[in-house]
């Protein structure tokens, strides 16, 4: 099975709004990374918009060719906008409206009807569902529960704890894969993925649906250019 690259092009809205016109311009560097071998595109539109405008997402939508994936926090106006917008997936994370980054997986006994009701208005328009988790196994079984489709695993564990002992690092997420694929459940992963880190992971890790990396992969880029960059993270995954 292959393993999906989604491009999270974050970054390249926050370079561009530093100056307050379109350089660079988003939807070409999407279009770009599409043409340079990404599988998807990953946007997490901020209630600040800090980094993607609401009206990135709704131009972003007809113009790409591959998968469109948003992730946020299923709040009232991001239920509005990916229901206007009907990507194939959306990621729900639990962070608050100004983290820095995603921090953390949902506790999804803590908010289990909330996420079932939120996961069935996304059904219902026909948009497949992924639920931000840890490698915690009775939380993946509670996701299941919920109906999602999918689980995105909260890597920066791993990438933390890589260097030390890859091996150690990666036995968490082996073991939640396999118990979330058992449960009917697709697998994503993404935080603080790098060409470092990645193909280690890519290869220890089962039934990996989808890789979604941002800001290491915009790093390199400064260093390798966008389409060196992308094909060397696509390289990472192939088997
Ligand atoms: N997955 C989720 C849910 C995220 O919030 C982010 C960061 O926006 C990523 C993946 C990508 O993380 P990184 O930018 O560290 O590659």
């Amino acid at each position: 099975m292959t393993t999906s690259l989604s491009v999270n092009i974050n970054k390249i809205a926050t370079l561009r709004n530093a100056r307050g016109e379109n350089n660079p311009d988003l939807l070409k560097v999407a279009l770009d990374c599409e043409r340079f071998g990404a599988d998807g595109i990953t946007v997490h539109p901020r209630p600040d918009e800090r980094h993607i405008k609401r009206n990135d997402v709704f131009q972003l939508r007809p113009a790409l060719k591959s998968e469109f994936n948003i992730e946020g926090y299923p709040s009232p106006e991001f239920m509005d906008l990916v229901l206007k917008v009907k990507p194939a997936q959306v990621t729900l994370v639990p962070d608050a409206p100004d983290a820095l980054t995603s921090s953390a997986g949902w506790n999804v006994a803590d908010n289990f009807d909330f996420l079932t009701s939120i996961v069935n208005a996304l059904h219902e328009a026909g948009i497949r569902s992924s639920i931000f988790v840890s490698t915690d196994i009775d939380n993946i079984m509670l996701a299941a529960k919920t109906g999602t489709d999918r689980v995105e695993l909260y890597t920066k564990p791993y990438a933390d704890a890589f260097f030390a002992n890859p091996e150690k690092a990666v036995a968490p997420f082996v073991e939640a894969s396999r118990a979330a694929h058992k449960a009917g459940l697709g697998v994503n992963a993404g935080h603080d993925l790098s060409l470092q880190n990645l193909r280690y992971f890519a290869q220890s890790v089962p039934f990996l649906n989808e890789v979604s990396i941002g800001h290491a992969l915009i790093c390199d880029a400064l260093y390798m250019g966008l389409a060196e960059t992308i094909r060397s993270y696509k390289d990472c995954l192939a088997k």
